[in-house]
């Protein structure tokens, strides 16, 4: 079986986005993230970091199955005041999601 390569394919190529890069606005979740989410965190206030989270936790994109769990995880862990637990969330997420969100949905509503 001949495994088809996933690197330097056309149809792998990044789509090209109206928001996000060097010189465009930011990309609505990625604003979002950036005066909502990331504030939220460096607030050191659970209860907003909890709310920004369980935000996130309403909103899975389409094939990306662990999205709400992990946001819930960083909800559960914000809501006990564990705040640099609730930061895993941030990481496992972006570890997970980012690349691909940057790559297919980052001019998606949010
Ligand atoms: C369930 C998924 C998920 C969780 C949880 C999550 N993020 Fe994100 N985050 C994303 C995605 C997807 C992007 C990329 C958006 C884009 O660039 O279009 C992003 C982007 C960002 C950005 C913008 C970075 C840039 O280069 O512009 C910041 C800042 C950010 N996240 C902070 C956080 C913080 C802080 C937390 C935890 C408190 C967190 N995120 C939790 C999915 C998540």
């Amino acid at each position: 079986m001949v495994v088809p390569s996933t690197t330097a394919s056309p149809v792998t190529a990044a789509k090209q986005f109206a928001c996000g890069a060097k010189g465009q606005k930011s990309c609505p979740m990625q604003g979002w993230m950036k005066s909502v989410l990331g504030p939220a965190t460096s607030s050191g206030d659970p209860e907003k970091l909890a709310k920004a989270l369980a935000y996130v936790a309403t909103k899975p994109p389409p094939g990306m199955g662990e999205w709400v769990t992990i946001s819930n995880d960083g909800v559960a862990k914000a809501k006990a005041g564990d705040i640099e637990g609730a930061k895993t969330s941030c990481k496992k997420c972006h570890d997970l999601y980012k690349d691909t969100y940057k790559r297919t949905l980052r001019d998606s509503p949010w």
